[in-house]
């Protein structure tokens, strides 16, 4: 059965369409990684799918997630599906925290409220859940989101994310705004969470390379409407559309220029 099922998806603003006609399935137990351009409509695909669209937004079509209609659906139905269900992760981690909360509290909530842990037991889920995340000084709990790192911090929001168990976790380019060396721990990090809990994955990166690590197929988008879906493999060796031939020509010559100056690690394809 489909986690995801997103057919004929339009969001529209006042003045324009920023996704038109997008289509998808995300089979439970797959990865799909969501590529494209700056502004061409990755984020707010994934927003919808959370039934999360900032106002002003419209979403049209259908989404199902597990099962359940959430275009047009209200909130209160809506907030059962997250956390169980499906949860994201976002760029900036401060926008996924509270600035004012000890991060154990944070990681504590979604414990309490979803798997209805106390005392004891919640305090050993929190520090178990920091310790999953490559956190396991208890100091970290204590701090609050801006005494830790930007990679501390986005371990933080994965393990917030997380805490409820969802079957679905969306990452939205995860790692873009953390420096190279970071965002290869975070990374590593995120494959081997989405492997050991069997978790459904749509990751969504404007960076052909982390994409094509973290999933096994893709979908490309442009200027709001999908232009390509395929194997990861697939697309990377015989793009069809210009735009992704365009996207697999600059990271192969980012790959040669790496090569030369002797910091190569191979190709992505
Ligand atoms: N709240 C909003 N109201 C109106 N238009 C918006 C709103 N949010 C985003 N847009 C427009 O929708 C388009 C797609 O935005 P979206 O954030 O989905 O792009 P993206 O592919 O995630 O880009 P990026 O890689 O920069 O994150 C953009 O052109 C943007 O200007
Ligand atoms: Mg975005």
């Amino acid at each position: 059965m489909s986690i995801l099922e997103v057919s004929g998806l339009s969001v529209r603003s006042a003045t324009s369409t920023p996704v038109r006609d997008v289509s998808f399935t995300l089979p439970a137990g797959e990865r799909l990684g969501i590529i494209g351009e700056s502004g061409s409509g990755k984020s707010l695909t994934s927003l919808a799918a959370m039934g999360l669209l900032p106002d002003g937004l419209t979403a049209s079509g259908s989404i199902r997630l597990d099962g359940q209609e959430v275009v047009g659906a209200a909130d209160a139905s809506l907030r059962k599906l997250r956390g169980p269900v499906a949860q994201i992760v976002f760029q900036e981690p401060l926008t996924a925290l509270d600035p004012l909360m000890r991060v154990g509290r944070q990681i504590a909530e979604p414990l309490r409220r979803h798997l209805r842990l106390r005392g004891r037991a919640l305090a050993d889920a929190v520090a178990a859940a920091l310790a999953e995340v490559a956190l396991p000084d208890p100091r970290v709990a204590r701090a609050f989101p801006h005494e830790l790192s930007g990679g501390q911090r986005q371990r933080v929001a994965i393990a917030v994310a997380l805490a409820a168990q969802p079957r679905l976790l969306i990452a939205d380019e995860p790692t873009t705004a953390l420096d190279v060396t970071v965002q290869d721990g975070v990374l590593t990090l995120l494959e081997r969470l989405v492997r050991e809990r069997g978790m459904t994955l749509l990751f969504i990166s404007h960076d052909l390379a982390v994409v094509a690590r973290m999933v096994q197929r893709i979908i490309v988008m442009r200027d709001g409407v999908v232009v390509e879906e395929g194997e990861v493999l697939g697309v990377l060796r015989e793009p069809q559309h210009p735009y992704t031939a365009s996207l697999v020509a600059s990271a192969r010559a980012l790959d040669a220029a790496l090569d030369a100056a002797g910091h190569g690690e191979g190709g992505t394809a």
